[in-house]
């Protein structure tokens, strides 16, 4: 096979990236700055110091990708780029950026969809497994600006099945471990200390579907997702019980995360029957209790379970080169596109 080298940019939020993808399935180069120490002190992504930021150091990261990949910038045969969903700013960065590189290389610019890229990256890094090989699948995508399942029936076959009427699932990390002084981003954080404490330590709320009916037009709302309630839960608990020492704070963070995860994977078993295919991406993957429930989920049913591998989790390029060089889905021509912030998972 003719070997096709792409060239991936992403920048839809706080992580500045570039990677080289072959053939949409070997990594040469992922290169991922991130920008949490840059949005830490107001805890949670400010869009002007994200740009801002993107501006700064994009064309270094491009630089370095191409330089770790080892090839020269006309082994390069296409520059894909995430056009949306996104911060709108952030987007017109990655955009602009990699249209002025296409037209100085005279090669194709591919617009890529976060969402997909997101589905996309549970493939990475696995040899001899790729996307076509698994339809049809379920994929949940569970990150800081989303938390959606969805159909994946065909690489121009995506069909939403249900998604978060309020809050995305890592915010909801992100707004706990602001409560609890855990610091941002608050997933890692709340992840690293609940391992020492008791998940049964506070009974917190699962979610509040009823409320859901009339927003969720379309969608199964049995597969929707509620975390707002949850969020007031902790404040509320946390005014009435301050926490007096950090075993505590340990075991309220422990069962917080416990009604996240218990939300996410009663939503995977009602959307994957036996046997079915499940694909998980996105920064919350990252989670270990997820991870390990999830395992423990596709175990007792036979579900395939196709895990991102954790360094493809979070925001970063080789999943939008991979999905571009994949060959699979459908790609925009980013000449004409324009950045789409509010860019669903079906199109
Ligand atoms: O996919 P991502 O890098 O960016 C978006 O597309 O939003 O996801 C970032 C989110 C943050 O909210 C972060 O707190 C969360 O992923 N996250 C985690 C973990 N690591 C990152 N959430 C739970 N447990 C983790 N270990
Ligand atoms: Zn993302």
């Amino acid at each position: 096979m003719e070997k096709m080298n792409v060239l991936g940019i992403e920048t839809s939020c706080d992580e500045t990236s570039a990677a080289v993808v072959r053939n949409g399935c070997e990594v040469l180069s992922n290169v991922v700055l991130s920008q949490a120490h840059l949005h830490g002190p107001y805890g949670g992504v400010v869009p002007e110091i994200a740009s801002r930021s993107h501006v700064e150091c994009l064309p270094s990261v491009i630089e370095e990708a191409v330089q770790n990949a080892g090839i020269s910038w006309s082994d390069l045969d296409a520059i894909s780029v995430t056009y949306g969903p996104g911060l709108a700013s952030s987007l017109l960065t990655g955009l602009s950026a990699a249209k002025g590189l296409a037209v100085r290389l005279s090669k194709p610019l591919l617009g890529i969809n976060h969402l997909k890229a997101h589905i996309y990256s549970a493939f990475l890094g696995k040899t001899g497994y790729k996307i076509e090989d698994a339809y049809p699948f379920t994929a949940l995508v569970v990150s800081g600006g989303h938390t959606c399942l969805v159909r994946v029936d065909g690489g121009d076959k995506y069909k939403l099945l249900g998604q978060t009427i309020d809050d995305a699932a890592g915010e909801v990390f992100d707004k706990g471990a602001s409560l609890l002084g855990l610091g941002y981003p608050g997933g890692p954080a709340i992840d690293k200390v609940a391992r020492e404490g008791k998940r049964d330590f506070v009974d917190f709320p699962r979610g509040r579907q009823k409320k859901m009916i009339k927003r969720m037009k379309g969608l199964r709302l049995d597969l929707c997702f509620s975390f707002s309630g949850l969020k007031t839960a902790l404040l509320y608990y946390l005014r009435d019980n301050p926490p007096a020492s950090k075993d505590i704070i340990s075991s309220i963070a422990a069962s917080y995360q416990e009604a996240i995860v218990d939300v996410l994977v009663d939503r995977c078993e009602k959307a994957v029957g036996a046997s079915e295919r499940l694909v998980v991406g996105g920064g919350v993957a990252l989670n270990s209790r997820l991870r390990m429930r999830l395992t423990e989920f596709a175990a007792k049913k036979k579900v395939e379970l196709l895990l991102a591998e954790p360094q493809y989790c979070g925001d970063n390029a080789a999943m939008v080169a991979g999905l571009a060089g994949s060959g699979s889905g459908k790609t925009v021509d980013a000449f004409e596109a324009d950045v789409v912030p509010n860019l669903s998972v079906e199109i």
